[in-house]
C-alpha cells in the first residue's frame, strides 16, 4: 500500500489544482491531502483565503481520487504529518522544488510541474481587472 501526501492551500479550486492531485493520486495507492488552515494562510501571506479552511476541505474532499483530507495547522510539522499518515511517497508542485528533499530520509520525495498559467492569486487578479 503506496501512500501519498501532498499540501496546498487550494483557495478558489481551480483546473491547476485538479490536475495535480489526479497526478499525485497515479503515483501510490492511496491520496491524502493536508489543506493549510486559515491562520496559516494568514501568517505567510497577511490576508485570508476567500474559501474558509472547511470549505476548501470539503471541496478537496469530494474529489473520487482523493482518500483523506485534514487541516495543515503549521509548516513546521511537515515530518510529523509525514510519519503520522505513514506516507512513502510526498508529492508537491515543482513551485516547491529542491524545498522538501530534508524528508528523503523517511519517505520519497517528487515535485511535478505546475499546469501553466493559472493561480489563484493569478484569478483573483484577473477578477479584479476585467470585471
Ligand atoms: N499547482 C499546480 N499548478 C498550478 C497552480 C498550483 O500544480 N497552476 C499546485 C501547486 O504547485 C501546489 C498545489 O497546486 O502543489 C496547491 O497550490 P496553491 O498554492 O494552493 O495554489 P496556487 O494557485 O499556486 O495559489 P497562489 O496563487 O495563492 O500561490
Amino acid at each position: 500500500m503506496k501512500k501519498v501526501l501532498t499540501f496546498g492551500t487550494f483557495d478558489i479550486f481551480h483546473y491547476g489544482h485538479l490536475r495535480i492531485l489526479e497526478r499525485a493520486s497515479k503515483l501510490g495507492d492511496e491520496l491524502i491531502v493536508g489543506v493549510s488552515s486559515d491562520a496559516l494562510n494568514f501568517s505567510k501571506k497577511q490576508r485570508y483565503p476567500l474559501y474558509t479552511e472547511e470549505e476548501r476541505m470539503h471541496i478537496v474532499s469530494a474529489l473520487g481520487f482523493v482518500n483523506g483530507v485534514f487541516l495543515e495547522e503549521s509548516l513546521e510539522l511537515k515530518r510529523e504529518y509525514i510519519l503520522e499518515h505513514k506516507a512513502s511517497l510526498l508529492v508537491m508542485g515543482h513551485d516547491w522544488e529542491g524545498r522538501f528533499d530534508e524528508f528523503k530520509d523517511i519517505c520519497e520525495v517528487i515535485y511535478l510541474p505546475r499546469t501553466p498559467s493559472i493561480s489563484t492569486s493569478d484569478l483573483i487578479e484577473r477578477i479584479k481587472i476585467e470585471f
